[in-house]
């Protein structure tokens, strides 16, 4: 089995399949002077994201605090966000290693990347109104839309399509993808675990905003961020986390997800 480490030297591997996909010379009905095509990308080649600021609004409750740890033992400057500013104080102090708090939208307005780690019910209004303050922002959202009965988790049928593309409606001018929805809490916030082991979709319709998202999930050891489509197929990807809730709850685990042979 592969393990995290080697996963998360992903560059390594990607030269194996790069150059049978990379046009080395024009196509034969071309004009003899024709430029030839400039060969594919490396999916794998993504950019430094160690200087950006990340801010997690919501970054009080698990989720949010577990990734603020993560990135900030990674050695990522990260802000927590919160309705509260004392609040998210009081949780930056907890974790220590360099994390702020501050109200949600002096987190916003500092950050690079903003994830989004409120509750569904309150994503809506929350986004509304930070409008201003997330323009021009990277914003990650990992929210799950989800609604829990007698019968365990299901997921909900936003109005958008998807939180995300509900965020992505709210925030016109701001760069809207999604990420982190499938981690265990609980696993990111042990000081125990020093690896997550586990592959992070990021979706989003702009190749650079989705190779920085990778790259963020990328600093975290045994994590990897690989590219999972546009915002209208975030649905799935945020549903597929009651999928996971019934997996943790028959074999009492911390499910993570795997995408081979990327
Ligand atoms: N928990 C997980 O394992 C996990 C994994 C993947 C994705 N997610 C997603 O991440 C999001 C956060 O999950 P969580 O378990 O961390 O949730 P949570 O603890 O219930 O809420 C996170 C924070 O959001 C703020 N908040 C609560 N209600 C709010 C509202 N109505 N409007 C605005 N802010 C509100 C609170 O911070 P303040 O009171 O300080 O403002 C709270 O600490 C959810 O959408 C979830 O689907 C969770």
């Amino acid at each position: 089995m592969t393990s995290p480490d080697d996963v998360n030297k992903a560059p390594a591997k990607a030269p194996a399949k790069a150059p049978a996909k990379a046009p080395a010379k024009a196509p034969a009905n071309a004009p003899a002077n024709a430029p030839a095509k400039a060969p594919a990308k490396d999916p794998w080649d993504l950019p430094d994201v160690s200087g950006l600021v990340v801010g997690v609004l919501g970054g009080t409750g698990d989720q949010g605090r577990g990734l603020a740890y993560r990135l900030a033992k990674a050695g990522q400057k990260v802000i927590i966000g919160s309705r509260n500013a004392e609040r998210a104080q009081g949780a930056a102090a907890e974790i220590g290693l360099g994390v702020e708090g501050a109200d949600n939208a002096e987190c916003a307005r500092r950050s690079d990347i903003v994830i989004v780690a409120v509750p569904w019910d309150g994503h809506a209004k929350t986004l509304e109104s930070l409008r201003d303050d997330l323009a021009g922002k990277l914003v990650v959202d990992c929210v799950n839309p989800l609604g829990f009965d007698k019968q365990g988790a299901y997921a909900l049928k936003p109005e958008e399509g998807s939180a995300a593309q509900q965020a992505a409606a709210l925030l016109p001018e701001s760069r809207v993808t999604a990420a982190f929805h499938h981690l265990s809490a609980v696993l990111l916030s042990d000081p125990e675990i020093d690896e997550i082991d586990t592959d992070v979709m990021v979706l989003g319709e702009v190749r650079a905003d989705t190779d920085l998202v990778q790259a963020l999930a990328g600093r975290i050891p045994g994590m990897r961020g690989v590219f999972a489509g546009r915002l209208r197929n975030a649905h799935q990807v945020e549903s597929l986390v009651a999928n996971l809730i019934s997996v943790n709850r028959r074999y009492k685990a911390h499910a993570g997800l795997r995408v081979t042979d990327v």
